[in-house]
C-alpha cells in the first residue's frame, strides 16, 4: 500500500503458521517481544469466541529484521505457530499425502468465500478457500502492526480501539475518554470491550441469546488514534487521502461491511453548521503541537484526506458471523442437490477482536503516512525529522 512500508501476510487457518512481513521500518528501533504477544493475546479475547482461540496461544516469533533487541532496517519476518497444525497435519499436508484423509468442505457456507472462491480459483470444494479467507489471518496482521505501534510510539502516537454496539446492544454516549479507552487494553480479563459496564452487559445478553438459538451477532467498534500529529496524508492526490487510505485499510478486515470516519454516518442527516467543528486558538498552548483547537470532533480527525491533530476515530462495522450452527441453505458442489451449508467450529460474536485487527491496519497506515512525511533509514533520523516538524509547527 505504501512504497515506505510494505507489509504482506501468509498462511492458512489449518496450515503449520502464520506469517508477517513489514519492510521500511527505519533501523534502531527497539523492539518490545511481551508487546507484540499481549497484542496477539488481545485478539483472542472477546465473549462469545469458538473452541479454536482455546487451542490456541499465540506468541510472536521474529525470525528476521531485529537483532540485539532492534530493527536493523531490513525486512522483518513475523512467524506465529498455529498449535492446530498437529490436528491437521495429515488431512492437510504440504506433500500430497493421503487424500482419503482429506477434509472437503462440501457445500459453500452462505457469508463466506467458500462459492466465490471455488469457482475463481476452479476447485472442486471450499477446502482450501476456507484456509486462506479465514479471520485467522488477522493474527498476522495484529503481529505486523504491533511493529508499527512502536514506530508510532517515537512521536508520542497511541491506537487502541473500543466496542460500540454488540448486535442491537448500543453504547449511547461513544465519545469515551482516551484515559478510559487505554484503560480497557490494560484490562487482564476481557468481555466486550465495551467502556460502559452497563452496556457490556446488555452485549453480553445478546451474545447468550445468539449462543441458546445457534446465531450470531455483528456489531461496531471504534479505532481511537491518539496524539497524531497534524499533516500525515494530503489532500494533493486522491491515492494518498488518510481517509480513504484508513477506509481500505479497515474494509480490507474480513466481515467489515462499512467503514465510518469520525461521525461520517450521522453527520450526513445533519446541517451543515452542526456537522463541522469550529475552530479557535490558545495563546497558552505550552507542550502542545499547535495552539489551535477546536470546539467537537464529528470529522473524526481528518479533513480534505490530512490529518488536523485531533485524535482519528475510525470506526467499522461488523455483519453478523457467517457460519452458523443451524446452518442456512446451500448446495452440494458435487452433485448440486440442496443441502444444509457445511459447519465447522465457529466464533459467534468478534467486534473486540475486529476492533484490534482494526488497530493494527491503522497502525499500519499511519506509520507508512509517517514514514512518507519524515522518511528516515534509521529511528534517530526519523526522530529528528519529525521534531524539526514539530518545531516548524511551534514556530507557525
Ligand atoms: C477476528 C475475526 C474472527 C472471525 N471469526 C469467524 C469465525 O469464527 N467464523 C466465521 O464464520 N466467520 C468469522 N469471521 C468472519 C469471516 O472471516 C468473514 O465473514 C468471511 O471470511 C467472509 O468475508 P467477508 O465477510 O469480508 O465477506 C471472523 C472475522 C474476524 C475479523
Amino acid at each position: 500500500m505504501f512504497p515506505m512500508l510494505r507489509f504482506q501476510t501468509a498462511g492458512e487457518s489449518h496450515g503449520e503458521a502464520l506469517v508477517a512481513t513489514l519492510s521500511g521500518v527505519p533501523a534502531g528501533l527497539p523492539i518490545d517481544q511481551a508487546f507484540l504477544d499481549r497484542e496477539l493475546w488481545r485478539r483472542q479475547q472477546g465473549y462469545g469466541r469458538g473452541g479454536r482461540m482455546r487451542i490456541e496461544r499465540d506468541t510472536a516469533h521474529i525470525l528476521s529484521g531485529v537483532h540485539h533487541g532492534k530493527t536493523i532496517g531490513s525486512p522483518i519476518a513475523i512467524l506465529i505457530q498455529n498449535n492446530d497444525w498437529k490436528n491437521w497435519q495429515e488431512s492437510l499436508p504440504v506433500e500430497t499425502g493421503d487424500p482419503e484423509k482429506h477434509k472437503a468442505v462440501k457445500s459453500p457456507r452462505p457469508g463466506h468465500a467458500d462459492l466465490a472462491g471455488a469457482l475463481k480459483y476452479n476447485f472442486p470444494e471450499a477446502r482450501y478457500v476456507l484456509e486462506r479467507a479465514s479471520a485467522r489471518e488477522t493474527t498476522a496482521r495484529v503481529a505486523a502492526g504491533a511493529i508499527a505501534k512502536l514506530l508510532l510510539r517515537e512521536m508520542g502516537s497511541e491506537v487502541l480501539s473500543h466496542v460500540i454496539a454488540v448486535g442491537t446492544a448500543r453504547l449511547e454516549n461513544a465519545e469515551v475518554p482516551w484515559e478510559k479507552i487505554a484503560e480497557l487494553a490494560t484490562r487482564d480479563a476481557v468481555l466486550l470491550g465495551c467502556a460502559d459496564a452497563d452496556a457490556e452487559q446488555r452485549m453480553k445478553e445478546q451474545v447468550d441469546l445468539v449462543l441458546r438459538t445457534g446465531d450470531t451477532v455483528g456489531g461496531v467498534f471504534e479505532v481511537v488514534a491518539h496524539n497524531v500529529p497534524p499533516g500525515l496524508g494530503t489532500y494533493v492526490e486522491w491515492d494518498r487521502r488518510l481517509d480513504g487510505l484508513l477506509a481500505m485499510a479497515v474494509m480490507s478486515l474480513q466481515a467489515v461491511k462499512a467503514v465510518e470516519i469520525g461521525e461520517g454516518v450521522s453527520v450526513s442527516a445533519t446541517l451543515g453548521s452542526g456537522a463541522q467543528d469550529e475552530i479557535g486558538y490558545n495563546r497558552e498552548s505550552a507542550g502542545k503541537l499547535t495552539g489551535f483547537t477546536r470546539s467537537s470532533n464529528h470529522a473524526g480527525g481528518i479533513e480534505g484526506g490530512v490529518s488536523n491533530g485531533q485524535d482519528i476515530l475510525v470506526r467499522g462495522y461488523l455483519k453478523p458471523i457467517s457460519t452458523l450452527r443451524r446452518p442456512l441453505g446451500s448446495v452440494d458442489f458435487a452433485t448440486r442437490e440442496p443441502v444444509k451449508a457445511a459447519y465447522e467450529r465457529s466464533d459467534v460474536c468478534v467486534v473486540p477482536a475486529a476492533g484490534v485487527a482494526a488497530e493494527a491496519m491503522v497502525a499500519i497506515t499511519l506509520a507508512g503516512c509517517a514514514l512518507e512525511k519524515f522518511g528516515g533509514d534509521s529511528v534517530v533520523e526519523f526522530k529528528r525529522n519529525y521534531e524539526g516538524y514539530c518545531q516548524q509547527l511551534q514556530k507557525f
